[in-house]
């Protein structure tokens, strides 16, 4: 994910650009850069980290009078965050920004090399600026070149070119990432969603995949594969928290439905065809690592137990858990030949910072799974692995507890690769269900409808069972977690095996049970746990592909070809209900009661 912004026209454009990459910053903040054309002047900045030191470093320049101008904000997927890697990428005379990934960036990087071109990054983007610039030498005229560099392009692409061969022209495209031209007048915006132009422009129009074109004298000419087309603008959203939810009700339900997208590019370039690549970790990370130990809180400690399950059968590595807040007090034994990793979106709870402080103090070697870069608990750890959830502003976490739980199963299959504890067969077979993830996490209409549907029988009684075995233990936890903070009825996950030992003798019809019965994983077991608990009169919300006669209620998933594709779509179906409970109860699901995303204090 990155952002990107153009603007075309006299104003300030310093400032529409740095302003609008500003409300992009969650996108991506590794770098950030912009490229400005006025007149004969080209002028071009670029910073690392985040946009503040872009601001700083363009303080005393000032982009008054006609002109045109792109800008960017990184969210590294090919190359370091480095300066070099920062867009816009210069060729001779031309810049680009892009967003996506050109899949064919190698064979045309080769092609390019060949013909003499020097590449300075390490990204797929330059291979855009060059390729335009091949095709603009050869005596094609910029909108041409354009056009031809646009046909070579495979892969996503939401790409801006600014070139001094015309310089009155933005030239766009757009194939697989998101980007939208807004209008005010003569003037003319591009950017990666609404917000950085609300205020600025009236009128927008989101542009199709394959949809490529120039801007010029205010005029957008919009082509596609048939040639020049007409289009339709539509007024633009003035509300900029509206917009910020893209039309949903709640930063909650957008993140839920989001969680197809940002899984995929949570694997994007780590998870291959016959292999697992983690950048991030040297060949010799796991050199003399014999066991894992998981330190988390909340909702990131529920992924670091699904992991535990993971890294002992796929990886055949001891691991064990624990909260961070009980571990800083238990005076713990630790050895070197433990892995230290803390789990966290926000990279700033308290007490897991300071029970990765305890372990280095300790001499262990540490890795944090985290959705922030350059988080506190980042930069303390030897390495760290980005979750790329983008921002998270639910206080309730879903998408990034999907993505943690990714960024934990493809560590696990790394480790088993690395210490050649897992077969290459059942390596492949992972794998596979590992791409088949996106789509179980899909939000269907008559899902989303059922669950609504469903709320209403569930918002009173004297409490909520989430149970399940296994993987799906930690998912009942999680479950439970998401229900009680948001609707703030008790809720408890449990190991459904377990029920009998105690809390079978709250069972009566007052008492919810949330049964989370996968197909591919001990069904048998759990189908026992919950007749034995409706035997008792305990209502029943079964969830599961398999109908299942003694369920109250029944919510039927699609995918059952693999434990952890069903405890992702399972884990949907919690979360939708957790919401339309809340929403029922007329609850703030965003800012829950006496709770905070960020719980920096002890
Ligand atoms: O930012 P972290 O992942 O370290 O936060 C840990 C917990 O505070 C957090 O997961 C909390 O439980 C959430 N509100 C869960 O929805």
């Amino acid at each position: 994910m990155c952002g990107i912004v153009g603007y075309i026209g006299p104003k300030e454009k310093k400032e529409i650009l740095l302003d609008g990459l500003q409300e992009l910053e969650y996108r991506g903040y590794d770098s950030a850069g912009i490229a400005v054309i006025q007149g004969e002047k080209l002028n071009n900045f670029k910073a690392v980290g985040k946009l503040k030191n872009l601001r700083e470093k363009t303080k005393n320049y000032t982009s008054k009078g006609f002109g045109i101008s792109i800008g960017h904000t990184r969210w590294a997927t090919h190359g370091k965050p480095t300066e070099l890697n920062a867009h816009p990428h210069l060729g001779a005379y031309s810049y680009v920004v892009h967003n996506g990934i050109i899949e064919n960036y190698q064979e045309l990087k080769k092609e390019l090399q060949q013909e003499g071109v020097t590449f300075l990054s390490q990204t797929d983007t330059e291979t855009i600026v060059h390729l335009f610039e091949k095709y603009h030498n050869e005596g094609f005229a910029p909108f041409e070149a354009f056009q031809k560099m646009v046909e070579r392009l495979e892969g996503a692409y939401a790409t801006l070119l600014i070139t001094e061969a015309a310089p009155d022209t933005i030239f766009f495209a757009k194939n697989g990432s998101p980007m939208l031209i807004g209008f005010d007048g003569e003037e003319v915006y591009f950017a990666s969603s609404d917000t950085p132009i609300i205020g600025r422009a009236n009128e927008v129009y989101y542009l199709e995949d394959g949809e490529y074109g120039y801007v010029q004298n205010g005029k957008v000419h919009l082509f596609d594969g048939n040639g020049e087309k007409a289009f339709q603008t539509q007024p633009l959203i003035a509300d900029k928290a509206m917009a910020q939810k893209e039309g949903y009700r709640f930063f909650m339900e957008k993140e839920i439905y989001e969680q197809s997208r940002v899984m995929g590019e949570t694997m994007m370039g780590r998870v291959l065809e016959e292999e697992i690549v983690l950048d991030e970790l040297n060949a010799d990370f796991f050199e003399g690592i014999n066991a894992i130990k998981i330190c988390a809180c909340g909702t990131s400690y529920h992924s670091a137990l699904t992991a535990a399950y993971l890294f002992e059968r796929l990886a055949k590595i001891r691991c064990d858990v624990e909260i961070a807040s009980e571990f800083r007090y238990k005076d713990p034994l630790l050895s070197n030949d433990t892995l230290f990793v803390t789990i966290s979106q926000s990279g700033e709870t308290a007490d897991t910072l300071e029970a990765l402080k305890m372990a280095k103090r300790a001499g262990l070697k540490s890795l944090s799974i985290c959705n922030v870069d350059n988080s506190s608990i980042v930069r303390e750890s030897d390495t760290a692995i980005l979750t790329r959830a983008g921002i998270e502003k639910g206080v309730a976490s879903t998408k990034a507890f999907a993505t943690q739980t990714m960024v934990l199963w493809m560590l696990a299959l790394y480790v088993g690769q690395v210490k050649q504890t897992l077969p290459q067969e059942l390596l492949k077979e992972e794998i596979d269900a590992m791409l088949r993830t996106p789509k179980a996490l899909v939000v269907t209409d008559e899902l989303h409808a059922k669950l609504h549907r469903l709320s209403k029988r569930y918002l009173h009684g004297h409490g909520f069972f989430f149970i399940g075995r296994d993987i799906f233990y930690p998912l009942a936890l999680e479950g439970a977690l998401k229900l009680k903070e948001i609707s703030y009825l008790h809720a408890e996950g449990y190991p459904a095996g377990e029920m009998k030992h105690g809390p079978i003798a709250l069972a009566d019809a007052e008492l919810f049970t949330i049964a989370l019965m996968p197909k591919t994983m001990h069904y048998d077991k759990i189908k026992s746990n919950v007749e034995e608990l409706s035997a008792r009169d305990a209502t029943i919300c079964a969830i599961s592909p398999l109908p299942f006669d003694l369920a109250d209620d029944f919510v039927q998933t699609q995918y059952s070809s693999h434990p952890m594709v069903e405890f992702f779509e399972m884990m949907v179906v919690t979360q939708l209900l957790a919401l339309e409970i809340s929403v029922r109860l007329g609850n703030d699901v965003d800012m829950p009661r006496n709770l905070a995303k960020s719980v920096t204090v002890e």
